[in-house]
């Protein structure tokens, strides 16, 4: 990447400051994206663009903008960008949040598209547009978009600046063609990805329907063999690129003397130590209605009725980290995994056991590791999902090749980790039964599966992933090179 500038774009930025009383301090936002591309802008230091959040975000930068990250040992800038409320209720809650991300997971939860929450994602993707160009300056850029925050931004940018060698990546699924077809402003965006050089998705399938979703919309020459597509003289190409963690630096941390401390502080809190329970499982998710929550807690009811052998022995803990709240749908399935996780623990508790603890708070991805290292199994139910980091992380963080996972097939994770008890999310009795077949595996079997995830994590790792955009985008020509 030597003397062309790397630019990666995203909405959640990955370090946010607030106050706390006095003190200024910074933070690691919730979700699998911010958290994963750190470690890429580390290694390739460069400049990320995103959405300043934190109540103490524009005291922290400089008159650029800026703000040297990770803070504690600075290796790449920050550029932060100010998004007004209204601008954010209409663009992020309602075009993003509530209309693309419904659409894209084809989940349960109608998309809903209001015109003004549409004006302004295009307001807000030129807020980004002009940002990024004045950090592209004169000289050959690659500028790296992520996620459906942004579908506008491609085409705005190859307009005011041809030079600039755009890709983006969509963390994502996207919805076969027919479910597409809900979209009011088809032409518009879909023309607006269009201007990417190069647009990735999770997985072939992801590829595949845009592809056909370009064909059936918008006029353009769609090559399926290639996996390209052509409009007014400009290619774009398609790829897959499944997105990973940083297994080394994983790793690291959960061999570290801080993880044992973490680990002891569990046991306490959970009261792990003397309270008969042979078996913990654990479930990490945001609070979100795509992650299959409520089912998952169904499946674990329905074990217990199954297997009243393991009544008092087993204990299920829920990490929900709030998420999206202004927008109602995700309020109502916050409500639902409380009234359930209630229901289940009056229907089975006794004595001092509760079947279910449910924590709505978030967690550092230390404290997180040392969970996953006490946890017999994990699980992930999605109901649909782009990827899926937390069964990479689960497995990354069990060095001594223990532990299950159970998996939906409806991840981008499940065609990785075909060693994961592999499970249909809709079908409580298939998550009950993954439950007694993680407490009843052997440990040979189980260290066996572990040890062939673990492989398979530690090869297809985020720097992997970073490797194979990179080495597709330096194919390009880097045009202001040329004209010199
Ligand atoms: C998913 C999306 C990301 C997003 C993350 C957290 O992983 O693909 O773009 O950053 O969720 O959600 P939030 O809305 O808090 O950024």
């Amino acid at each position: 990447l030597q003397g062309v500038k790397f630019l990666v774009v995203s909405n959640r930025e990955p370090y946010v400051h607030s106050w706390k009383g006095e003190e200024m301090v910074a933070s690691r936002p919730a979700g699998g994206l911010a958290l994963a591309l750190d470690p890429v802008l580390q290694a390739a230091n460069g400049t990320w663009i995103a959405q300043g959040t934190g109540d103490a975000d524009r005291e922290s930068v400089d008159e650029h903008d800026h703000v040297a990250v990770p803070p504690d040992n600075p290796t790449y800038t920050l550029r932060r960008v100010w998004i007004d409320e209204q601008l954010q209720r209409e663009f992020y809650n309602g075009m993003a949040n509530e209309g693309l991300w419904p659409l894209c997971h084809a989940s349960f939860v109608r998309p809903t598209f209001r015109p003004r929450d549409w004006e302004s994602y295009r307001r807000a993707n030129q807020i980004f547009a002009d940002a990024i160009l004045e950090e592209a300056g004169d000289e050959a850029a690659f500028v790296f978009i992520q996620d459906y925050h942004f579908a506008l931004l491609p085409r705005m940018l190859k307009e005011r600046n041809p030079k600039l060698i755009v890709a983006q990546f969509w963390h994502i699924p996207w919805p076969n063609a027919e479910a597409f077809r809900a979209f009011p402003w088809k032409e518009e965006i879909l023309d607006g990805l269009l201007g990417n050089d190069l647009f990735g998705f999770q997985l072939r399938y992801h590829c595949t329907n845009f592809l056909e979703t370009i064909d059936r919309n918008i006029e353009a020459i769609v090559n399926n063999e290639q996996s390209n597509v052509q409009r007014g003289g400009h290619e774009t190409l398609v790829r897959p690129f499944p997105i990973s963690i940083d297994f080394d630096a994983h790793v690291r941390t959960a061999f570290g003397p801080e993880v044992q401390a973490d680990m002891e502080e569990w046991r306490r809190q959970l009261n792990l130590d003397s309270s008969g329970i042979e078996f913990l499982g654990i479930g990490i998710d945001r609070i979100d209605y795509t992650k299959g929550i409520p089912d998952r807690l169904h499946g674990f009811d329905y074990f217990l009725e199954q297997h009243p052998e393991y009544r008092g022995r087993i204990q299920f803990v829920q990490i929900g980290v709030p998420s999206r709240m202004q927008i109602e749908q995700y309020q109502a399935v916050s409500e639902e995994v409380e009234k359930l996780v209630d229901t289940i623990n009056t229907r089975w508790a006794t004595g001092s056991w509760k079947p279910v603890i449910f924590l709505k708070q978030y967690f550092t991805p230390r404290q997180l590791i040392a969970l996953h290292r006490l946890a017999h199994f994990c699980v992930v139910t999605s109901l649909h999902d782009g990827m899926n980091l937390v069964a990479k992380e689960y497995v990354a963080s069990r060095f001594d090749e223990d532990g299950v996972l159970i998996l939906s097939r409806f991840t981008g994770a499940a065609r990785e980790l075909s060693d994961a008890l592999l499970v249909n999310p809709f079908a409580i009795g298939e998550i009950a039964e993954a439950i007694a077949q993680a407490v009843h595996m052997k440990q040979e079997e189980r260290r066996k599966r572990m040890r062939r995830m673990r492989r398979e994590v530690e090869e297809n790792n985020i720097y992997h992933w970073a490797a194979n955009i990179l080495s597709q985008l330096l194919r390009f020509e880097i045009p202001s090179t040329q004209s010199e």
